[in-house]
């Protein structure tokens, strides 16, 4: 894998590496980050570690899109709860949840550094804040035009 090769220190390559298999694979499988770690001469548990750690990589499939709620603290005061039991009803699904047409996948995050804008939903790579139930609609509607 080149992107081990590009770092002075191979394990600063590590999370680059992580991304480019997940875009790759869709998510970070067991296996992929056994071959990861054999790459980068570490154990599949330090992989593992730095895995579970970021919210960007996905350790199981996901919809096409991955909805990730914040509900820390000051996103649960501006209205992250029931921004999440809004999304739930919408689409029919709860948290850890895919809808049945594969469109989207619903997560609760921790906080994702954006309070000062909360309630925050991430979808993808993308932040949506000062959400409201309106507001969240559209972007679905958006999002599942195509
Ligand atoms: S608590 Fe939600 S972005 Fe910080």
């Amino acid at each position: 894998m080149r992107t081990a090769e590009r770092f002075p220190e191979r394990r600063t390559g590590l999370l680059p590496a992580l991304r480019l298999a997940q875009d790759e694979q869709g998510y970070l499988s067991s296996q992929v980050l056994a071959e990861v770690a054999a790459i980068f001469e570490l154990t599949p548990a330090e992989v593992e570690a730095v895995a579970s750690f970021y919210t960007m990589l996905k350790r199981r499939p996901t919809g096409r899109h991955l909805i990730q709620v914040c509900t820390n603290l000051p996103c649960a005061l501006s209205g992250a709860d029931e921004l999440l039991d809004h999304l739930k009803a919408r689409l029919g699904i709860g948290v850890g949840e895919t809808t049945p047409d594969g469109l989207f996948t619903l997560e609760t995050v921790e906080c994702l550094g954006s309070c000062g804008t909360a309630p925050v939903v991430q979808i993808d790579e993308d932040y949506h804040e000062n959400m409201s139930a309106e507001a969240i609609d559209a972007v679905l509607a958006r999002l599942a035009e195509g």
